[in-house]
C-alpha cells in the first residue's frame, strides 16, 4: 500500500492546494495532508479549524483516501510513524523548487527511504498569502479557496 504525506502551512488551505490532493489521490493508495504546526512562526488562522475545513473539503469532493492531521514536529518522524514513503509537493515555479529541493535533501538523509514526488501546480496564482491580503481588504475569496474553508474559517462559521 502507498502511503503519501503532503505537508504544508495551509494558512489557508487553498483551492490550489486542493488541486495537488486531487492529483496524488489519484496516484497513492492514501494521502495524509498534514498540518505542520511551527511553534515560531505565527499562524493567522488556527490548525485545528484548518483541519475541520479540509475534512469537510475531502467529504465534498468524495476524496475518501485522503484525510488531513495537524502535526507539530518533523515531518519524517510522522512518516515513520505512519509508515508513509511519499512526501507530495506542488511546484509553481523554480524558486518553489529550490526551496523544496533544500528541505527534501535534508529529509532524505534523516530518512533515506522516502521520496519526493512534485506535481505541477495549476491555480499557481492562488497563494495562501494572496488570499489573506484580499480578506483583510474585504474581498470575496469564494473562486480561490473551498467552500468549507470559505465558511468556516474566512467568515467563522
Ligand atoms: N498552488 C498555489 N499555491 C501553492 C500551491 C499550489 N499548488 N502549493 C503551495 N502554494 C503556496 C501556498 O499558498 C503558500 O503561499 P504563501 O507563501 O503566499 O503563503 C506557499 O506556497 C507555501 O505554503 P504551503 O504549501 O502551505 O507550505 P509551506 O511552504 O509553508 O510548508 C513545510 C513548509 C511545512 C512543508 C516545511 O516547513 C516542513 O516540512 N515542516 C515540517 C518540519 C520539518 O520536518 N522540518 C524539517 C525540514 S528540513
Amino acid at each position: 500500500m502507498s502511503v503519501a504525506i503532503y505537508p504544508g502551512s495551509f494558512d489557508p488551505f487553498t483551492n490550489g492546494h486542493l488541486d495537488i490532493v486531487k492529483k496524488a489521490s489519484k496516484l497513492f493508495d492514501r494521502v495524509v495532508i498534514v498540518i505542520a504546526v511551527n511553534p515560531d512562526k505565527r499562524r493567522h488562522y488556527p490548525a485545528k479549524d484548518i483541519q475541520m475545513a479540509i475534512d469537510e473539503t475531502l467529504k465534498e469532493n468524495h476524496l475518501s483516501n485522503c484525510e488531513a492531521i495537524t502535526w507539530e514536529g518533523l515531518i519524517v518522524d510522522l512518516m515513520k510513524r505512519i509508515k508513509a514513503t511519499y512526501v507530495v509537493r506542488g511546484l509553481r515555479n523554480t524558486m518553489d523548487f529550490n526551496y523544496e529541493e533544500n528541505i527534501a535533501s535534508v529529509n532524505k538523509l534523516l530518512y533515506p527511504d522516502m521520496e519526493y514526488v512534485y506535481f505541477r501546480a495549476e491555480n499557481s496564482a492562488i497563494s495562501s498569502s494572496m488570499v489573506r491580503e484580499l480578506v483583510s481588504h474585504g474581498v470575496n475569496v469564494s473562486n480561490f479557496v473551498p467552500a468549507p474553508v470559505e465558511k468556516w474559517i474566512i467568515k467563522g462559521g
